[in-house]
């Protein structure tokens, strides 16, 4: 059994951005899938089906990203093995061009697991990870609502995330032929967010987790929230108590999300079958998955 999940974020995705959101999401399964299918690692899959969303700047994530409240560009990303919890994570980084392959890197090339800010920029250098400029990243799009929210009383995150501001936050889950899971997610976070601001999307447990002998996840959404019920730790917890479902875990767990802290999101879900979920509470989720029982590839925002 091999199976792959991406996701391209869950939010109030408008009609006119719905066709790129789905190319996007399609894009990136494709380039995993074609890792899997020929015998290729789980890791492989979801750091190359990552690094094509943070090239494609319809999402929050690399190139695209939105900007913070002083005009810079800060990342999180975070990887996970769920056969030997292996992980590696960065927080409010610069300049990074891929912002899961310095994850990658730092998972196994270190000790460490979470590395933030210019120690981040620094371990980058020091492994061969590609750098760049912050206008590399910017793209007109967030430029311009950048601009647009200066001087204006700033919306709270949670606020935004109720309006139904944009989280393009990306995400992939991927089992492959030797039973490893996992877990990968990158984001540039909220927009016009304060300098230094981390979300779940670096945290393990919070947005990213992966447990080989119960399933992987990866969750988008608001960030301050998913943190407080650390999200993705919990869907997998769940699985663990349920037999190992991950339509009513991706369920059950989205619902506490939004009854305990009122929070909003989406997750996907792999169980070590690689038995496949989708969840979420906002009005739309652009996601892609595809198993080895599936007659074909699903593609839906
Ligand atoms: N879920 C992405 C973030 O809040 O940063």
């Amino acid at each position: 059994m091999i199976a792959l999940m991406i996701h391209g974020g869950a939010w109030d995705i408008p009609d006119d951005l719905v066709e790129a959101h789905r190319q996007g999401v399609a894009r990136a399964l494709a380039i995993g899938w074609e890792i899997l299918s020929k015998g290729g690692s789980s890791i492989d899959a979801v750091e190359k089906s990552i690094n094509a969303m943070e090239d494609d700047p319809t999402f929050d994530a690399g190139r695209g990203s939105f900007v913070n409240s002083i005009g810079e560009i800060e990342l999180d990303a975070s990887i996970m093995n769920g056969s030997t919890f292996r992980a590696g994570a960065i927080a409010a980084v610069q300049n990074i061009r891929y912002p899961i392959s310095l994850a990658r890197s730092i998972m196994e090339n270190s000790e460490h697991i979470l590395l933030v800010g210019t120690g981040a920029v620094r371990f980058g250098r020091e492994h061969g990870i590609l750098q760049c400029r912050d206008d590399d990243l910017l793209v007109g799009r967030e430029l311009e609502r950048w601009k647009e929210l200066q001087g204006k009383e700033n919306v709270s995150t949670k606020d935004a995330f109720r309006k139904k501001r944009p989280g393009d936050t990306v995400g992939a889950v991927a089992l492959d032929e030797n039973g490893l899971i996992v877990a990968g997610t990158s984001t540039g976070g909220t927009p016009n967010k304060y300098p230094g601001r981390v979300g779940d999307s670096p945290l393990i447990g919070c947005g990213t987790y992966a447990d080989s002998t119960i399933g992987g996840v990866s969750c988008t959404g608001w960030g301050e929230a998913i943190i407080k019920v650390v999200l993705a730790k919990t869907v997998v917890d769940m699985m663990e108590h349920n037999g190992g479902d991950p339509v009513a875990a991706a369920t059950q767990a989205i619902e506490r999300l939004e009854e305990k802290v009122e929070g909003y999101g989406g997750v996907i879900v792999l169980n070590r079958e690689g038995v496949p979920a989708v969840f979420f509470n906002t009005p739309r989720m652009a996601r892609a998955y595809c198993t080895s029982a599936m007659a074909s590839a699903r593609i839906e925002v």
